[in-house]
């Protein structure tokens, strides 16, 4: 009898469920009117009466151990019903995670230096805050210069003195002053970064954007070689070999030009963004003065350069024909969604 009562103890204990029903059945067959344990308590008078005290302990025990059981059984299933309603179906598999997009200025600035790293240019960074110096004087533009005023500055200090003044840089050829006063030629770099004029803001131009200048500084560079290299990049950048050199004026090259590249005139957009002329605008160029090379302690005699620099937003409006570019800085998921790129 005892051994029996053992037996029904382990089982009470081993037993699990995963339903309701099958925890009533279980109820059922150990508490219920007709069950396991009633049926036992009535054969207790048939026990010998030296074993009633040790076999009455044990029906308790398994009572007890069979009611706990359903209960803690209960709870379990409950709290899984419960919290099935709250988070649904705990095993389905994960909803798939929105892929974010890079942001259109970041993949038409890793093209560009993509083009330029295959013929060998490396990139070099510098400070958004600038001194006079980098930003101005040694880019041959001394105090006084009127064409200081081409590119409207913000300054964060401004001094009696200018060399003294600390400013928002105007440009990426600063970073090149740095570069050209670190390192000692061949120098073949591109400086991609943030540039900031005080220009009222309007559908083409915002007084923040995003630049990327070349140096290049060797024997014998000459224009001819300035030349090949923009004809590379327009090639490579917007499938298009053709591009016109126009005079132009920059106070640390010279000679300067403006690039235009042929666009054609095969749709109404091409007329709308080439004035009908069929050719467009998209960097500065030329030579670097030989004062400005003097000025970072490279030795004009021994060497000569090239230079070149272009607007990031202006390439990537004409890429994604992009009508207005306040639309890379208002953070429009609409907007930004569109681009999709491996670079
Ligand atoms: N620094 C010039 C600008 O910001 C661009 C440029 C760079 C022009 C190098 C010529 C040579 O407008």
């Amino acid at each position: 009898m005892l051994d029996k009562v053992e037996e029904l103890l382990q089982n009470v204990d081993t037993f699990t469920a995963s339903t309701k029903e099958e925890v009533e059945s279980f109820r059922i067959e150990y508490l219920g009117s007709k069950g396991i344990l009633k049926s036992l308590f009535s054969e207790f008078k048939n026990v010998d009466p030296s074993q009633r005290k040790e076999f009455g302990q044990a029906l308790n025990q398994l009572k007890k151990n069979a009611e706990e059981k359903v209960k803690s059984l209960q709870s379990n299933l409950e709290d899984q019903s419960l919290s099935e309603q709250k988070y649904g179906d705990l095993t389905r598999p994960g909803e798939p995670i929105a892929l974010g997009a890079r942001h259109p200025i970041s993949i038409v600035k890793n093209k560009i230096i993509d083009v330029f790293n295959r013929i060998g240019f490396t990139i070099s960074e510098g400070p958004e805050i600038e001194d006079d110096w980098h930003n101005f004087t040694a880019l041959n533009l001394p105090e006084y210069h009127p064409a200081r005023d081409m590119q409207d500055t913000f300054f964060i200090e401004k001094s009696d003195e200018a060399k003294d003044n600390v400013l928002l840089r105007t440009h990426t050829s600063s970073v090149q002053v740095r570069y050209m006063e670190n390192n000692e030629p061949p120098i073949r770099t591109i400086s991609p970064g943030r540039v900031f004029r005080n220009e009222d803001i309007s559908a083409r131009s915002h007084c923040i954007f995003h630049q990327i200048e070349g140096l290049y500084v060797d024997t014998d560079v000459s224009f001819a070689d300035l030349k090949q290299t923009l004809l590379f990049f327009t090639k490579e950048m917007f499938g298009k070999s053709k591009i016109r050199l126009r005079p132009s004026y920059f106070p640390f090259t010279e000679p300067s030009a403006e690039v235009d590249i042929y666009w054609g005139l095969e749709t109404e957009t091409d007329y709308r963004i080439t004035k009908g002329t069929g050719w467009l605008e998209i960097m500065g160029c030329g030579m670097v003065d030989p004062n400005v090379l003097k000025n970072c302690n490279i030795d004009p005699t021994k060497y000569s350069g090239y230079a070149f620099g272009m607007g990031i937003e202006r390439i990537a409006m004409l890429l994604y024909q992009i009508p207005d570019i306040r639309k890379f800085y208002e953070n429009d998921v609409r907007f930004l969604e569109q681009f999709k790129s491996a670079l």
